[in-house]
């Protein structure tokens, strides 16, 4: 979060603009309040982009599409005005940092965080798709991490640029910087073919693969290089926990179809959750099987406990007991 500078607004629609939060491909952020005291993220789309034949009503149609796309998994989006000198869009602020800042400053996730915040994922796009809602911009920019899981935002907006950019343009760089980040693409979306909620799930293999790795599945580069890869290259899945490899290829095939639908994905990783001790401390492979032992034995402890007399478990306590006895008898 950091001051206004000079050129920033000050008020945009309702809001009163008080910090910078940051800008992308799309335009700038800012941190808001309405009237009321509610904290809003404003996007101010960028100048040159609003100016461009039938942005508007592109973003007018997504902007309200995105208002109706609610649910615990997203920013709400609570206001946009398309019509504006320069367009803008609010939504729900959320105080917490992205998944790109989250690994550029403390590393990759732990095996557990990834499986959470996959299962995050997964329900947000389930509920998307479910109304018939696509997002195409899943990255590690649009994904905020809160205590209670993660929040998808800039959903919806980032089909009014991406029909405006495949549309006009086929300078790979300049669609480049329009469509995100193309390691996060689908490869459908690198062709330019229509994209629907598998293309999303395509992007949260490669979210998944980053948020356990550092680094994207189709690693990083020029946009054509990495389209190129995106479309006809395997993934990388570098050091990916095994236990999640088999997710992350699963959503990472080419063919749209041959990929698990968001729905499908959550109970997946629902059934898998029992198997994975979510209070389990951290540890390095070789420690958790042992960890696991360790833990199965002080379960058999306390299961055997009470018939351990007729049992004949632990031979080394009963002389314990039988002890203190024998030695009051002596005394006596
Ligand atoms: N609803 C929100 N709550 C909190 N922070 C937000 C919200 N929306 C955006 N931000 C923050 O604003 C910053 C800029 O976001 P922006 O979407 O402009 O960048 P980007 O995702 O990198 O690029 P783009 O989406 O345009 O391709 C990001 O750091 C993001 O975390
Ligand atoms: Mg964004």
């Amino acid at each position: 979060m950091k001051p206004l500078e000079a050129g920033d607004p000050r008020v945009v629609g309702p809001y009163r603009l008080t910090f910078r939060l940051g800008s992308g491909g799309m335009g700038r952020v800012f941190l808001g309040q309405s009237p009321a005291g509610r904290r809003v993220a404003v996007k101010v789309v960028r100048e040159d982009l609003a100016s461009s034949s039938g942005f508007r009503e592109r973003f007018r149609r997504e902007a309200k599409l995105a208002m109706r796309a609610g649910g615990f998994w997203t920013a709400q989006v609570v206001d946009a005005d398309p019509d504006a000198a320069v367009p803008w869009i609010a939504s729900q602020y959320v105080d917490g940092p992205s998944l790109a800042e989250r690994v550029a400053r403390h590393g990759p996730l732990d095996e557990e965080e990834v499986r959470r915040l996959t299962g995050g994922l997964a329900e947000a796009l389930a509920s998307f798709h479910k109304t018939g809602l696509v997002h195409r911009d899943l990255k590690p920019s649009n994904v905020l991490l809160v205590d209670d899981g993660p929040r998808v935002i800039d959903f919806g907006v980032s089909k009014a640029f991406e029909t405006l950019e495949t549309a006009g343009s086929t300078d790979l760089t300049r669609a480049g910087t329009i469509l995100g980040t193309p390691g996060f693409m689908s490869p459908e979306q690198a062709q330019g073919q229509p994209a629907g909620p598998p293309a999303d799930v395509f992007s949260l293999g490669s979210l998944l693969v980053y948020a356990a790795t550092g680094n994207g599945p189709f690693g990083e580069g020029p946009s054509h290089t990495l389209l190129f890869r995106v479309v006809y290259e395997e993934p990388d899945l570098g050091a990916t926990p095994y236990g999640l490899r088999e997710l992350a290829l699963d959503c990472l095939r080419k063919a749209p179809e041959d990929r698990p639908s968001a729905a499908a994905l959550v109970s997946r990783l629902a059934h898998q959750r029992p198997r994975s001790p979510i209070r389990a401390p951290r540890t390095e492979p070789p420690e958790r099987s042992r960890g696991r032992t360790r833990r199965r034995a002080v379960r058999m402890r306390t299961r055997r406990r009470p018939p351990a007399r007729s049992k004949g478990v632990r031979p080394a306590r009963r002389p314990r007991r039988g002890r203190p006895r024998r030695t009051r008898g002596k005394r006596r």
